[in-house]
């Protein structure tokens, strides 16, 4: 379970989702600090963003290091440094060994722009597209060593249409992306939950029930 409300955000990309955390906490929808933001590719939109908005960016780049494990203890080392409680994986374009997943217990999440288990990895919306599926959407799931397979927080259901291509699924996701990952930020930050095998159970919908 996290331990404070400081968020270290890492992106690689154009950082939408970054975006929204930071509207959110601006708005005091999300009570939380973004303490540092890490990208692993130095042009990365998102850098810029986060900028913008006064926070603390660190690139670092994946290239150059012994073993993928060197990589992952410099980031565990990075965001230690700024008192991290909660890692978010916004657009984060890697995958992670044992030292970043045991670096940060429960603590780590990601989003995923499918219904989750379907779909996971590279292109989700066309994945989803191909496969004929008439609704899709977002997932934000705790992380674990398997590639998008961790305990889910949150989703938001979308349709698809006929006339869809992957840019306007995606781009109808993304709204819902934008939505669901300051809720589960919030959900995750507020505690009174538990996982249960795969399940993520919040005490708080089971004394309602
Ligand atoms: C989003 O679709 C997210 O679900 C996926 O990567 C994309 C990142 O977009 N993991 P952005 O950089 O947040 O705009």
């Amino acid at each position: 379970m996290a331990t404070n409300r400081r968020l270290g955000v890492l992106i690689s990309g154009r950082g939408s989702n970054l975006q929204a955390i930071i509207d959110a906490i601006a708005e005091r929808r999300l009570d939380a600090t973004i303490a540092v933001v890490i990208s692993n590719q130095e042009n990365a939109g998102g850098l810029d963003r986060a900028r913008r908005a006064g926070i603390e960016t660190v690139t670092l780049s994946h290239r150059g290091w012994a073993s993928r494990d060197d990589y992952d203890r410099a980031l565990v080392s990075e965001l230690r440094r700024r008192d991290v409680g909660l890692v978010c994986l916004a657009g984060f374009m890697r995958k992670f060994g044992t030292p970043f997943i045991d670096g940060f217990p429960n603590a780590i999440i990601n989003i995923h722009p499918s219904l989750l288990p379907s779909f996971p990895g590279l292109h989700a919306q066309q994945q989803a597209l191909d496969h004929g599926v008439k609704a899709s959407g977002v997932t934000v799931h705790f992380v674990t060593a398997d590639l998008d397979a961790g305990p889910i927080i949150v989703q938001r259901t979308v349709p698809v249409r006929d006339d869809d291509t992957e840019e306007t699924l995606a781009a109808r996701i993304l709204i819902e992306e934008h939505a669901a990952y300051p809720e589960a930020i919030a959900l995750v930050l507020d505690g009174g939950w538990r996982i249960e095998g795969r399940r993520v159970i919040r005490s708080t919908t089971a004394a309602a029930v």
